[in-house]
């Protein structure tokens, strides 16, 4: 029984596969062209999976941890709020390698990690936050929903709070990773599970 895979033709353990997936995805955070940068999220919403893109934005292996920034007034929050449970969508079409990962929200809203990171995003990446009123609010005519002031005046300190005071970090706890190889010669599948400090590794049919 083989217990590898051969990936490129590079022979990977289950172990090294695992490995390969979070360099992936740290990879994603570092590159606007990386096909693991705009991931999909599934929340719920009364019963109803909701889907949508967010940018990858920090990963931390060690801590199995994906993060996302996200504007506080927006649904999805209210759903996080009422279930925490956040599944992630990854698909890179060059390498063929198809990633479902299963995790627990946790929000950061007007703490030390919400104003570390802030401090850390783009005035263009901010840009989002200074929308009025809130994301997804009906509007009667096409807009961007940026305030005039916002073009008029440099942005003062204060006008940059105002983005603050919307801002917030979804750091998603990973639960367990569905992996998909595709090859021609015949796909490839395997499940990792944690479970507190420990993986459970399996195989699957694919
Ligand atoms: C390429 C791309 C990247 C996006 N990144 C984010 C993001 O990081 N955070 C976010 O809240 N929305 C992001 N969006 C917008 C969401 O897909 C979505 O339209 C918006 O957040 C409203 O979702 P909601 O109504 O479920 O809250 C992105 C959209 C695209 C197309």
């Amino acid at each position: 029984m083989n217990e590898s895979v051969l990936i490129n033709q590079l022979s990977y353990t289950k172990e090294e596969v695992l490995n390969d997936i979070w360099n992936r995805l740290v990879n994603g955070t570092l590159s606007a062209q990386h096909p693991f940068h705009c991931p999909t999220i599934a929340t719920i919403c009364n019963d109803e999976p909701e889907v949508r893109t967010v940018v990858l934005r920090k990963v931390l292996p060690i801590e199995r941890q994906l993060l996302f920034h996200t504007d506080y007034r927006s649904p999805k929050i209210e759903q996080i709020q009422k279930n925490n449970s956040i599944s992630w969508l990854f698909y890179d079409s060059k390498s063929r390698i198809q990633l479902r990962i299963k995790s627990l929200a946790t929000l950061h809203y007007q703490d030390d990690i919400s104003r570390q990171r802030w401090n850390d995003t783009k005035t263009e990446s901010r840009k989002c936050y200074f929308v009025q009123p809130a994301p997804s609010t009906p509007s009667l005519f096409p807009t961007d929903g940026l305030p005039s002031s916002y073009y008029e005046k440099e942005k003062s300190k204060e006008q940059n709070e105002i983005g603050y005071q919307h801002f917030v970090v979804v750091r998603t706890q990973v639960k367990e990773i569905d992996w998909l190889y595709l090859h021609h010669s015949g796909h490839r599948r395997a499940r990792f599970i944690y479970n507190k400090d420990e993986v459970y590794y399996q195989w699957l049919i694919p």
